[in-house]
């Protein structure tokens, strides 16, 4: 059953599902890897979790606790390019799609891509 619904714990299973194959993928995974290291379970992947798990959630409720600047780590790394985007968001898609009814996943597709949209602006790529 898809779910109808965004709650902190649907939200913080789309952010693993979404790493666990971003882990897998030959072209993004080294991008996350040299920040992050390899394994999920450590500290700085569980906090990366968290923090976008509290990401989604302050984009889809218009209020949340993430209160950072999302685009300024990715100016800490190099080598990123259009390719990687379009990766990242088929990646994202997909993982949406398995977990939310079409209307919320939808919505998940538009602010995904809008945002990607923006940061390759500012990246200039
Ligand atoms: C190829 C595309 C992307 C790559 C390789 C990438 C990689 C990364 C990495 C490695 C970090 C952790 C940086 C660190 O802690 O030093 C990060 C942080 C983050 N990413 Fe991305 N990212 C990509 C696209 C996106 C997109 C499209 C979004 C949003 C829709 C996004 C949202 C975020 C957020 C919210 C953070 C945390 C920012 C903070 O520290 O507050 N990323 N990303």
């Amino acid at each position: 059953m898809l779910d109808t619904e965004i709650t902190k714990e649907n939200l913080n299973k789309l952010v693993v599902t979404f790493y666990t194959k971003v882990l897998k993928d030959e072209k993004i995974s080294p991008f996350f890897i040299e920040k992050l290291g390899k394994d999920m379970k450590s500290e700085p992947w569980q906090k990366h979790i968290t923090l976008l798990t509290n990401f989604w959630y302050t984009i889809s409720h218009g209020r949340g606790e993430y209160n950072g600047s999302p685009f300024a780590p990715h100016l800490q790394i190099s080598g990123l390019n259009q390719e990687a985007f379009q990766t990242w968001l088929k990646l994202f898609f997909s993982t949406v799609e398995k977990i939310y009814v079409e209307d919320i996943a939808n919505k998940f597709k538009e602010r995904s891509s809008i945002i990607a949209s923006n940061f390759m602006r500012n990246l200039g790529i």
